[in-house]
């Protein structure tokens, strides 16, 4: 059940529904469209011949272009918006039972072959499984995979995803999280790819690419600057466009270049008093006019607020209902409000997305998921996202001849490890861990825990030592049993999820308290964070490790145990300033809607959120994260871009080449242990910009075989070191000094020289 949602069906809806119940009409015939469409134009064969636009040697414009020409208005219509969302009650529609389980369906044109759309949610792993009695891979979560810094890795992730969504009978998938991570305590940070631009896009568009791969239909979401769950229906985002086009849409458009997605989910917040849905900044100007878009934009799910101004704003697809999209833009055309022209662009935009992905030519079949492959790929991926933080006198990795006891406390550590929740949330086989069994399917903002025990896992790797569980739920018995143990593992969680955000970092139950405890009880203690942001660590000098292992997905403790015992190297690095405390933040608070603001209800369409004054002003601009520490000259608990492992690198001889705008330099590792670094390159712009602090221009991870060197070479993209000129609307590369950095981190450069631009 999402109870966040409580959108009454609209009265044509229900007119049409009652009708249909009373027999008065067919379901078929509310079809009206496509069936009076096949009488006119009788269907031909699907010959390429008679059908040219079925001739896959053709552009996926020119084939839009031509099937295009052979549609009716309804046929267009019935493009432009959803038909409801399965196992959600207030989003039903007649034709919502065709669905196939998804988060949305869209009629198709059957005479033209074009197929319908069913769309899924899939931010680490295909959505619903079990309420839809099927089974899908949990990956590691978004900002996971994000902290390995891997674009192949994240290739795989995406096409594993576009694999199991076709298994599962949908055709386009609703993933491609990419906002930045703004505020910390969004309870989607998850989903995202953390708080650098070129990271998040270049890890989610190599994500979508291969996602869409698979013929599925790729998505971006959610445009834009939905940065914060609070008030998300009614926030309005107040940012320059300088700020936002060097921070939010550059992560946007990086991920837009690599994926050439066929949509972009716009988001539900307001920027600068517009709603994304009818911005016609961010849509029409950035997005399709110049960044060249050719797909579609949908809505996010009860996003859309208008019809005219939304149609002129650039979007294209309402979702999940035709409260907008639906008659009235039928009404709206025949009134010579909205012209023949926009619809057949929004048209068009839909049917090149499928002909581009390929859904027209390759039709789904439903077939089994190959599960072994997906724990595999889900085991391969958090093994590079696991990102070591803390290792006293090399506490880690745990030595099976020397470690003859370890206790396992805390966060169901015995039976499994905890997900992400909202939209994002894959079900578990056999339903939630730590649920009594019979409990059926995961519910909206349950804490979901995967039957990933890292007790078993440890257990197995350590067939002679003692190892043993406490809950943790009595803080000091907990400590007194970690006081006869070797080692002590505390793992320590916190459950995100979309529609709320954390009221703090601090890790929630009084975790903090029992760490404390057992760090005081057990001089050897590692804690184990299963986390979808950053937390703060009250208890960080007390205690030898700290190991980040996000929501570790379907194989996550396989490897944890891998990476505690030392077969696998850690390698990954954060992908997000973890701050020392909250007053770091750019907003040391959220601020709250007032229940003015809020009005009555969460629906998205109340008279009273129009009229909303709720607004977050992000003054901070284009300082997002590190560059926000850096010019503030706050130090954060752990810098961007950080993360140990078992051995060491040394960097060296920094050259630059003004000429072909290139850094290169040399990484040694000078430890005992095969190892995998990532090294980063940042840049300082000229002073001209006025931005004095560092971006991120690139970074590329080695393996190195201990004594190994390899040489780095990194050429920086303009894209990344140019800055916006909001009154010409243009990009400029200032010319000037550029300050290079090179190293292990954003706070540890160690390489430093200048570059000249002309
Ligand atoms: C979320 C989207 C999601 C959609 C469909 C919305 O609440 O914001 O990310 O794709 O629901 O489930």
């Amino acid at each position: 059940m999402r109870v966040s949602r409580q959108i009454a069906l609209p009265q044509w809806a229900i007119t049409i529904l009652a009708a249909i119940l009373a027999g008065t009409i067919s379901l078929a015939g509310w079809t009206a469209g496509a069936v009076s469409a096949a009488a006119q134009n009788p269907a031909p064969g699907a010959d390429p011949h008679t059908q040219p636009w079925m001739n896959k040697q053709l552009s996926p414009e020119s084939r839009a272009e031509l099937v295009l020409k052979q549609m009716t208005l309804d046929e267009k219509i019935a493009l432009l918006h959803g038909n409801g969302m399965a196992h959600v009650p207030q989003w039903q529609m007649p034709l919502t039972s065709l669905s196939n389980g998804g988060a949305g369906y869209v009629e198709g044109v059957e005479r033209l072959r074009i197929p319908p759309l069913n769309l899924s949610d899939a931010a680490y792993g295909v959505r619903d499984s079990g309420a839809n009695g099927r089974y899908s891979t949990a990956l590691p979560s978004t900002l996971a995979a994000a902290a390995s810094w891997d674009t192949q890795g994240a290739c795989q992730y995406g096409a594993l995803i576009g694999r199991e969504l076709r298994a599962q009978g949908f055709n386009m998938t609703l993933g491609g999280g990419v906002n930045l991570t703004r505020e910390p305590r969004n309870g989607r940070t998850f989903e995202y790819a953390g708080e650098d631009p070129l990271l998040g896009g270049t890890m989610v568009g190599h994500l979508m690419k291969c996602e869409q791969a698979q013929h599925v239909i790729g998505d971006i979401k959610h445009f834009a600057i939905n940065d914060q769950e609070t008030g998300r229906n009614i926030v309005s985002a107040v940012i320059s466009k300088r700020a936002m086009q060097e921070s939010d849409l550059l992560a946007f458009h990086i991920g837009i270049q690599i994926a050439n997605p066929g949509a972009v989910m716009c988001s539900y917040n307001r920027i600068n008093g517009d709603y994304a849905c009818e911005n016609a900044y961010i849509l029409h100007d950035a997005l399709k006019q110049d960044w060249g878009f050719k797909g579609f934009v949908l809505s996010d799910w009860g996003g859309t607020h208008s019809t005219e101004k939304a149609s002129a704003a650039g979007m294209d697809q309402e979702q999940p209902m035709a409260d907008f999209f639906g008659p009235k833009l039928k009404q709206a055309v025949a009134a010579g409000k909205v012209t023949m022209a926009d619809i057949d662009d929004h048209a068009r935009r839909v049917l090149y997305a499928e002909f581009l992905s390929g859904v027209v030519d390759y039709p789904i079949e439903k077939g089994v998921v190959d599960v072994q492959a997906g724990l595999d790929i889900a085991q391969q991926i958090e093994e590079k996202s696991i990102v070591l933080l803390k290792n006293d006198n090399a506490i880690l990795p745990l030595d099976a001849a020397k470690v003859k006891s370890i206790a396992v406390i805390g966060e169901h550590a015995d039976l499994g490890m905890i997900s992400g929740g909202g939209s994002a949330q894959v079900d578990p086989p056999g339903g939630n861990a730590v649920a009594p069994p019979g409990m059926g399917a995961t519910h909206w903002q349950d804490h979901i825990w995967f039957p990933t025990s890292p007790l078993k896992a440890l257990k197995a790797k350590f067939p002679n030592a003692r190892i043993e569980f406490n809950s943790g739920h009595d803080r000091k018995a907990a400590a007194d049993f970690a006081r006869n143990f070797d080692v002590a593992i505390v793992f320590a969680s916190q459950w995100l999820s979309e529609g709320v955000d954390l009221p703090s970092l601090s890790l929630p139950d009084k975790q903090d308290a029992l760490i404390e405890l057992v760090a005081d009880a057990n001089p050897h203690t590692i804690v184990v964070l299963e986390t979808g942001t950053a937390v703060t660590m009250p208890w960080l000098g007390k205690v030898q490790g700290v190991v980040e292992a996000w929501y570790a997905g379907s194989s996550g403790h396989k490897a944890l145990a891998n990476v505690l015992t030392g077969e696998v190297n850690p390698s990954g690095k954060l992908p997000m300033t973890f701050p020392k405390s909250e007053a770091d933040l750019p907003h040391p608070v959220i601020p709250q809607p007032t229940a003015e603001d809020v009005g009555q209800g969460d629906g998205s369409n109340t008279p009273t959120h129009e009229a909303s004054k709720y607004a977050v002003h992000y003054d901070e601009g284009l300082k997002v994260g590190y560059k926000w520490y850096e010019s503030e000259h706050k130090e954060p608990l752990f810098a961007f871009g950080f993360g140990l492992s078992y051995t060491n690198y040394a960097y060296s001889d920094l050259k630059v080449d003004s000429g072909k705008r290139s850094v290169s330099f040399a990484v040694k590792n000078t430890g005992k242990r095969t190892g995998t670094e990532v090294a980063q390159v940042y840049a300082t712009l000229p002073d001209s910009a006025g931005e004095p602090f560092k971006r991120l221009v690139g970074w590329q991870r080695l393996e190195l075989a201990p004594g190994e060197s390899k040489t780095v070479t990194v050429a920086l993209n303009p894209q990344v070191i140019s800055i916006f000129n909001e009154q010409t609307n243009t990009w400029s590369l200032l010319p000037g000094t550029y300050k290079v950095a090179a190293g292990p981190s954003s706070s540890d450069t160690p390489l430093h020289a200048t570059l000249q631009l002309p």
